[in-house]
C-alpha cells in the first residue's frame, strides 16, 4: 500500500511536470532555417509586404505557438495556412515562433488619420493587450501589424468564423466604424 501511493505520486509528478516542461527546448537557428518555407507570404524577416499576410517579427511566441497549433489541429481556420502547419511538428512550432518572435518589428503600417479618441476606443482592450498593444504571452501584438489584417480577424470574430478565447465577445459591441478606427489606430503607432 506505502509502495503504491509513493508510486502514485512519482506518476502525478512526472505528468506534472512532463507536462509544464517544453518537450524541446526552442532553437532559434532551426527556426530560422524552417522559415524560408514562410518567407514568400511573411517576409525573410516576418515582415510581410502584403497585407493579406500578418507580420510576424516580433509576434509573442506564445501566441505564434497556439496559432500554429489550432491551424493544425483545425481550430482555427484558414485553406493556406491549415497546409503549411499541417507537416509541422512540434519542434518546428516551437523553433519558428521563438525565431519570429526574436526578430525586431517597429514598422508604421498605417497613415491613415485616426480620430483623437481612437486610444479611448482601444481602452477597453488595454487590459489584455497592453496600452501601447504590444500584447503579453497569449495575447497577441497588435501594434506594428496591418490594419487590413486586423480589421479582417475582428470582422471575422464578429461573424464568428474564427473562434478564439474572449475575441467573439469583445468583436460583437464594435461597429464597423470602430472596427476600422482601432485597426488603423495600433497600426499607426510608432
Ligand atoms: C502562401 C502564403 C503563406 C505561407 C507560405 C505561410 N503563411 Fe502564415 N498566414 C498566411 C495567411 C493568409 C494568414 C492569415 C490567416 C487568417 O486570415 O486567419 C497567415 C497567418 C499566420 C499566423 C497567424 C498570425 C496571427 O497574428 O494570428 C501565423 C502564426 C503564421 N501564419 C505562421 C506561418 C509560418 C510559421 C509559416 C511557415 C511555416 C507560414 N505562416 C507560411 C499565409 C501564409
Ligand atoms: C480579456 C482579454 C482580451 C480583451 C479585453 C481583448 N482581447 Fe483581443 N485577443 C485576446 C486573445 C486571448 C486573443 C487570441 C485569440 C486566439 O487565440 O485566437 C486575441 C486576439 C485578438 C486579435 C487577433 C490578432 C491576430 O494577430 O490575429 C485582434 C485583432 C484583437 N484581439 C483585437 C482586440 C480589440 C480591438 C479589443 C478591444 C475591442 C480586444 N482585442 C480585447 C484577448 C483579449
Amino acid at each position: 500500500m506505502k509502495i503504491s501511493i509513493k508510486a502514485a505520486c512519482f506518476l502525478v509528478l512526472g505528468i506534472f511536470s512532463f507536462a509544464h516542461s517544453p518537450l524541446y527546448a526552442a532553437d532559434i537557428k532551426a527556426g530560422e532555417k524552417k522559415a524560408a518555407q514562410c518567407a514568400g507570404c511573411h517576409g525573410a524577416k516576418g515582415i510581410s509586404n502584403n497585407a493579406q499576410y500578418p507580420n510576424l517579427a516580433g509576434q509573442n511566441a506564445g501566441y505564434l505557438k497556439s496559432q500554429l497549433n489550432a491551424f493544425k489541429e483545425g481550430s482555427r481556420t484558414n485553406m493556406v495556412m491549415q497546409g503549411m502547419a499541417t507537416n509541422l511538428t512540434e519542434a518546428d512550432i516551437a523553433n519558428l515562433a521563438e525565431f519570429f518572435a526574436s526578430l525586431p518589428n517597429k514598422t508604421v503600417n498605417s497613415t491613415a488619420k485616426v480620430p483623437a479618441d481612437a486610444s479611448g476606443k482601444f481602452a477597453m482592450c488595454a487590459g489584455c493587450h497592453g496600452v501601447a498593444g504590444e500584447g503579453n504571452g497569449a495575447f497577441p501584438k497588435l501594434a506594428h501589424q496591418h490594419p487590413e489584417y486586423l480589421a479582417t480577424q475582428l470582422h471575422a470574430f464578429k461573424k464568428g468564423t474564427r473562434k478564439g478565447g474572449p475575441m467573439q465577445a469583445m468583436a460583437a459591441n464594435l461597429s464597423d466604424a470602430d472596427i476600422k478606427i482601432i485597426s488603423d489606430y495600433l497600426s499607426s503607432l510608432k
